[in-house]
């Protein structure tokens, strides 16, 4: 039994949505979520740029205590995942291969792919899901301009569904039976992408497999919290003011403190 918090990460507010699956699931563990947004966005910066603000973001959730990280952010694990398991005394889990292999349960043969520039650039959900089933049609396309559609708080807007209209026209001509979100401020698009794909595409929030995927480490190594509740500790680089709203409309206002820190 351990009552120390989990950290989380994500380059903004994407990495509630991970947070959101985290808390509902195992409500007596404590998080500590550090949004980057100093550094927003990740998805258009090159692997060794995204490799010292992962790392910088580690030492901090180090600094906290945390006895886990979970990499809430699809462009991070791409990028920096291995390394941080080896640098790190820690238990550190990611994302895609969990994504992946929530996709392939469904045993689909068309399997689509959205996420940031440099995660389809890296082709890190294509190797992994390969890797699973060699006999899959992937098809990865980078939507890079919806994250900033979830950042800036324009979800649920027209602006928002022409948006996904516009940058998923790709798959008029690929189509899938099931589709990755492959980028955690995607999972607050979810209406707006169904919407576009239409009813018959499933689409795979990792968020699940991957919590799943940290209760089992959790209770393999014996550390999943002795306590009546968690708590939930807010951090960002950037605005606060931001990150209070993200979290007041995200996680419905659930959390006890956030703050700015410099990194
Ligand atoms: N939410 C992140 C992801 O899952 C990154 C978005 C960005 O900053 O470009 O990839």
């Amino acid at each position: 039994m351990d009552n120390r918090p989990i950290g989380l990460m994500d380059s903004g507010l994407g990495g509630l949505s991970v947070m959101r699956v985290l808390h509902k699931q195992l409500p007596t563990e404590s998080l500590i979520f550090i949004g980057d947004q100093g550094h927003f966005p990740y998805g258009t910066k090159s692997q060794e740029e995204l490799q010292r603000l992962v790392m910088n973001i580690g030492d901090f959730l180090l600094a906290h205590d945390v006895k886990m990280m979970i990499v809430a952010c699809n462009t991070a694990t791409a990028a920096a995942l291995p390394l941080l398991q080896e640098k790190l005394p820690i238990p550190v889990i990611g994302v895609i291969e969990p994504g992946a292999r929530a996709a392939v349960a469904h045993h689909p043969q068309t399997v689509g792919v959205i996420g940031t520039e440099s995660t389809i650039k890296k082709g890190a959900y294509d190797q992994t899901l390969h890797r699973l089933d060699n006999q899959l049609t992937v098809y990865s396309h980078a939507a890079q301009p919806l994250v900033s559609i979830v950042e800036h708080g324009q979800t649920g807007t027209p602006a928002a569904q022409a948006a996904v209209d516009r940058e998923l026209t790709y798959f008029d001509n690929h189509p899938v039976q099931t589709l990755i979100l492959g980028c955690t401020h995607f999972p607050f698009l979810a209406p707006e992408i169904q919407q576009k794909m239409g009813p018959d595409v499933l689409l795979i929030d990792p968020a699940f497999e991957t919590i799943k995927q940290a209760a089992a480490t959790l209770t393999k190594q014996n550390l999943l919290a002795d306590q009546e509740t968690g708590t939930i500790k807010l951090y960002t680089t950037g605005d606060r003011a931001d990150l209070v709203a993200g979290a007041q409309q995200w996680l419905a206002g659930q959390f006890d403190s956030c703050e700015h820190t410099d990194l």
